[in-house]
């Protein structure tokens, strides 16, 4: 049984942020091929909406990442997949992440790809949570910017998860954050 889910950003309105993005990123990178990189499984909605609105010649890659939950409240990345060839060397990348939350995984991402040496590299989040940050690292844009305490709440839909489920929600909504005391 799922639990019922408050609406926090509607299709319509995340419909609309996607093309203003789409419109600033073909901007920004006019005249390049752009390399879009795709972080999963969380990103996957969000990527395949905004490269359709991103009016540039673009090649599309997927990378994962793993997480060990240390203790309760810390992480440590243990392994990053590129689940196809990225050509990443010389190019202008975007990367696209879900949700930037304690900056841990981006910034993980972040210097393994400039590992790579890309021309440029530009990070493009769907929702930004700056207070959460333990580490000092931000995208350069982001459909959404989430201010207001969510301690208590969970983020799902439109890709994001909780334990897998609710991916395919068309809106991002919140569910009461499991373990938080009502
Ligand atoms: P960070 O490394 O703490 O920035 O965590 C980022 C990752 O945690 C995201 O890529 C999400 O997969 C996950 N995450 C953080 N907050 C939420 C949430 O409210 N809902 C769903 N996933 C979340
Ligand atoms: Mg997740």
């Amino acid at each position: 049984m799922r639990e019922p889910v408050t609406v926090l950003y509607s299709e319509e309105l995340i419909a609309r942020r996607v093309a203003e993005l789409g419109a600033e990123i073909g901007h920004a990178f006019e005249g390049s091929e752009l390399c879009v990189l795709g972080l999963m499984k969380g990103s996957f909605v969000f990527m395949a909406d905004l490269i359709r609105r991103i009016p540039l010649d673009l090649t599309v890659h997927l990378v994962r990442v793993s997480s060990q939950h240390e203790k309760a409240a810390s992480r440590i990345m243990t392994e990053i997949v590129y689940a196809t060839a990225a050509p990443l060397t010389g190019r202008d990348v975007l990367l696209i992440e879900d949700i930037v939350d304690t900056g841990i995984t981006l910034s993980y991402l972040l210097g393994h790809i400039h590992e790579h040496s890309p021309r440029s590299l530009r990070v493009c989040a769907l929702i930004d949570k700056p207070d959460a940050r333990k580490i000092d690292v931000h995208p350069d844009w982001s459909a959404f910017s989430l201010r207001e305490p969510t301690s208590d709440r969970f983020l799902v839909g439109y890709g994001l998860d909780w334990m897998e489920r609710y991916r395919g929600l068309p809106y991002i909504g919140t569910i009461p954050r499991p373990g938080a005391t009502p």
